[in-house]
């Protein structure tokens, strides 16, 4: 749906009689949120028909109001739908603009149906539905990216490249485990954007501009009617809270941030110093001097659109700082951020599952890494712990041996039995099956370790979780 309002209508706003001079042109399209909440149309018609046929079984407007509303806002729906609406700047927002429209269409039924509500708990109406799709479409995108990332880790099981800590080899790792540990990340982000969920529908419809009504209204059934899970249960809260919109902000921020984590480790593994992996010429670009770059843009992207949903997530809150109850016009803010916000995780999460699916795994690479950097260091303390070393001696004794096979240039393993006896005289010929790769990861097979039959492992649980949501 596109809108490009005009300002072709001579009348303003919906409160003119008050006013001596019509609003000025600039401060019309200062004011005016048209050009951006046009995207609440669909949710602002399910709430007026939600409103409207509380009001008539209430006895506030009549049987025959309701259906000349319904009427009209099927006619209104059709028209948004097959693109013909006409959005009108002078009408300054989605209300306004349907109201009106309602009223050319069906007269004194559209006038009556802003009785008992206002602009105020209608926008936050609209804004929580909204979000709560937006809710449901990222939680199934967080389901899909898992999966993604579990059908690489499970090719990758046993495949092994350097664990890193402050960015130096630290042990030898699975790639299965590693990818695994974003998949951890995605399924807690999945468990906070559904709790998320929980505070977002709740409806305000009925708290009016700010106090209420004097109408008799049901607002629990307009809140049943739309699928929320409870009502607002005060008034000024219901109108000025946006605090389940900062929520889902922050939960967004956090699973872009896990994003540009993954996407720095991409960008560093494509890059020739570590070549682990190639990722599909789709997601990359060339440049237009140097013939041989292929760029990791979409990594890249990502990095740098963590920092725009971030700064969406910054802007919502001090938006809210300092507010005094209830509704203020700041409030017309909260839109933009919102919205790009959906738009730019959404994409990034469809990109994503495809671009993890994506990527050439260069073992012998990975492996080659691991072999440098005496990453089974760890591994020949422990075999000596085993053998009755108290651990911060043989941690001692390692680090002599780091030192000699440092000043040889040779890997651990590449020591002779002789030379690692000169460390520890513990030492026989079975220290081998510790100081292989394969033999450093294998043992690592506890809850949460790193050996291909633990990967496995998690790799069925990851599934059985997803099976069960
Ligand atoms: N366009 C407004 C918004 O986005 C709708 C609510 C306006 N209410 C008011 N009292 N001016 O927040």
């Amino acid at each position: 749906m596109q809108a490009t309002p005009t300002n072709a209508s001579p009348q303003s706003g919906g409160w003119s009689g008050r006013f001596d001079e019509p609003v000025a042109e600039i401060v019309k399209r200062y004011t005016s949120s048209i050009p951006f909440d046009y995207r609440l149309a669909e949710y602002d018609i399910a709430g007026s028909l939600a409103h409207a046929r509380m009001l008539a079984a209430c006895h506030v407007i009549s049987a025959q109001d309701l259906s000349d509303i319904e009427r009209g806002m099927a006619a209104i729906t059709g028209e948004i739908q097959a693109g013909k609406f006409e959005w009108l700047l002078d009408l300054e927002d989605v209300h306004f603009n349907i109201e009106k429209k309602l009223t050319a269409l069906v007269g004194d039924a559209g006038k009556r149906l802003h009785t008992g509500r206002s602009r105020n708990d209608q926008v936050a109406t609209d804004v929580r539905l909204y979000t709560r799709a937006a809710c449901d479409e990222i939680a199934k995108l967080l389901v899909a990216l898992q999966r993604s990332f579990i059908a690489v880790a499970e090719q990758h099981a046993d495949t092994i490249l350097p664990g890193f800590t402050h960015l130096q080899v630290a042990m030898p790792v699975t790639l299965g485990h590693h990818l695994l540990a974003y998949v951890e990340m995605f399924a807690r982000d999945y468990e906070r954007i559904i709790d998320c969920r929980k505070r977002v529908n709740r409806s305000p419809l009925g708290a009016a501009a700010l106090a209420g009504t004097t109408f008799p209204i049901d607002r629990e059934m307009t809140a049943k009617a739309l699928g929320f899970e409870a009502v607002c249960r005060n008034s000024l809260d219901a109108v000025s809270d946006r605090d389940f919109a900062i929520e889902f902000l922050s939960a967004c921020t956090i699973t872009m941030m896990h994003l540009s984590r993954i996407s720095e480790e991409l960008i560093l593994w494509m890059s020739p110093r570590f070549g682990f992996i190639d990722i599909a010429d789709r997601f990359c670009t060339g440049s237009s001097i140097m013939p041989q770059k292929k760029n990791p843009d979409v990594a890249e992207l990502v990095r740098g659109k963590m920092a725009r949903v971030q700064g969406h997530l910054v802007a919502l809150t001090t938006l809210m700082k300092g507010q005094p109850l209830t509704y203020n016009k700041d409030n017309q803010e909260d839109k933009e951020p919102l919205f790009d916000t959906v738009d730019t995780i959404t994409q990034t999460l469809i990109i994503y599952a495809d671009m993890i699916g994506g990527i050439r795994v260069k073992a012998d690479r990975m492996r080659a890494a691991a072999s440098e950097g005496f990453a089974t260091a760890t591994d020949l303390a422990d075999y000596l712990v085993r053998k009755g070393v108290p651990f911060r001696d043989s941690h001692e004794c390692v680090a002599r041996a780091v030192k000699a096979a440092e000043v040889k240039g040779v890997d651990l393993a590449d020591l002779s039995l002789a030379e690692l006896q000169s460390f520890s005289n513990v030492i026989t010929d079975d220290v081998f099956a510790s100081l292989t790769l394969e033999g450093s990861v294998a043992a690592r097979k506890h809850i949460g370790g790193t050996a291909p039959e633990r990967v496995r492992e998690e790799i069925k649980f990851a599934k059985a979780r997803l099976g069960a949501l």
